[in-house]
């Protein structure tokens, strides 16, 4: 087992992007000597100003380098990954409602770019084989609940079979396979996380959650796909960044687990609570055409993760006040993000959508899971 320690030498792919960049931001913040490289190709998700804060630090900017790239380039990675004593890949294509529109991107990531990193480490195998190094890195492959597919009842567990149903989903799932064979077949020290829905600050604004709070913020309709009762359980970005950092240092090689989050709700109970906090009606919900595929339900079980010492923090009512505090506070921020590409975007996902949508009713439906939905130890 080659777990790094504090003072190690991380590279992040995918780090300026949401949940990376929260990781990279919380580790530096510990001033524990860790240094880290992001490797990030800043697609229209990646963000330079998600590290602002470590590079406006002395000490923090001192331990962190950033590199713009692709890790499906062979000749960007490789030095990297010589460099490291530990590589965590968040890259990905990672919004399923664009990943109908246009697959191809999450392929190339979420398969070759996977590929690559896992052909780097496997050399720094050879080198550390070779006497040239101590030990090869680990790396930790950041997947998701959704290659277990859509669960109508129970709870999913790492030995579950894999279904996935959107191309984002089988994407994840092939680059963890992808790992897992490499562990298998080149003893490579290979650890996967499946985590839940996540949501926080600095979230992405084609995302449900910041969708909605910056749509109402501005008074713009809200597009609720469905019925609005498909179930998610979600899970605060500093605990799945905390889940992730765990699982680095004490996982198991060749070992998958499961973050859950902290509140089964559905979709339209999230709503209900966002639009409250934000003093806004429910009259800006438009109940949209459904997503194709559209999965009723992730749930997964996390004895495994709890066995090894992890649990969540943050409830959901105190993580939902914060993001909606934070969504306030960085207008700028999330103003930027929706520019550029996002109008051609929206138009696209939403404009006939939005057409034909009828206006919601006007009293907050009943949902299944009763006003407060269910924490996510019960089953919603
Ligand atoms: P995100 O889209 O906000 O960030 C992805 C980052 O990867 C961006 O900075 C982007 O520029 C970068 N990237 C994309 N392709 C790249 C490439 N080829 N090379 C280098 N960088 C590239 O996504 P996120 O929500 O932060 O998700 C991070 C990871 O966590 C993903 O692997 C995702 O599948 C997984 N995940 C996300 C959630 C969630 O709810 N957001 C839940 C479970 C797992
Ligand atoms: P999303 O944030 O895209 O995450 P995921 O698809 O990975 O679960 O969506 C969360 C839920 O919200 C999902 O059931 C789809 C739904 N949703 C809407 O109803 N309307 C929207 O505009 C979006 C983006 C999502």
């Amino acid at each position: 087992m080659t777990a790094p320690g504090a003072g190690a030498r991380l590279l992040v792919t995918g780090g300026a992007g949401f949940i990376g960049s929260c990781y990279v931001r919380d580790l530096l913040a510990r001033r524990d000597g860790t240094r880290i490289t992001v490797l990030d190709k800043l697609t229209y998700a990646g963000n330079r100003a998600n590290l602002a804060p470590v590079e406006a630090d002395s000490e923090q900017a001192a331990r962190f380098a950033f590199v713009r790239g692709d890790i499906a380039d062979a000749a960007a990675v490789g030095p990297l990954v010589a460099d490291a004593d530990a590589v965590v890949n968040f890259a990905a294509e990672s919004h399923v409602d664009r990943s109908i529109l246009d697959p191809a991107a999450f392929l190339r990531t979420g398969v070759d770019g996977v590929h690559v990193l896992l052909e780097a480490v496997r050399r720094e195998g050879d080198r550390a084989a070779a006497g040239d190094r101590p030990v090869a890195p680990r790396l930790l492959q950041v997947s998701t609940d959704e290659v277990y597919g859509s669960v109508e009842q129970g709870r999913s567990r790492e030995g579950d079979p894999l279904a996935p149903r959107s191309p984002y989903a089988a994407a994840k799932a092939a680059g963890e396979l992808l790992a897992g064979s490499y562990h298998a077949t080149y003893g490579l020290d290979v650890v996967v996380t499946r985590g839940s829905n996540t949501y926080g600050p600095y979230h992405h604004p084609e995302k449900l959650i910041p969708l909605f709070v910056t749509n109402a913020l501005d008074d713009q309709p809200l597009p609720l796909y469905g019925d609005g009762m498909q179930v998610r359980d979600w899970l605060f970005v500093a605990d799945h960044a905390a889940a992730i950092d765990h699982v680095l240092r004490r996982g198991t090689p060749g070992e998958i687990y499961n973050v859950p989050g902290s509140h089964a709700l559905p979709n339209r109970e999230v709503v209900a609570q966002l639009l409250a906090y934000l003093g806004k009606p429910w009259s800006l919900v438009r109940f949209v055409e459904d997503r194709p595929g559209h999965d009723r339900r992730y749930a997964m079980d996390g004895t495994k993760i709890t066995e090894l010492g992890w649990t969540n923090r943050v409830a959901f009512a105190a993580g939902l006040a914060a993001t909606i505090d934070w969504f306030r506070a960085n207008e700028a921020w999330w103003r930027a993000a929706r520019s550029g590409e996002w109008g051609a975007y929206y138009e696209r996902q939403y404009g006939g959508r939005l057409a034909r949508a009828e206006a919601a009713p006007e009293a907050v439906p009943p949902t299944a899971a009763g006003p407060g939905g269910a924490p996510s130890g019960e089953d919603a």
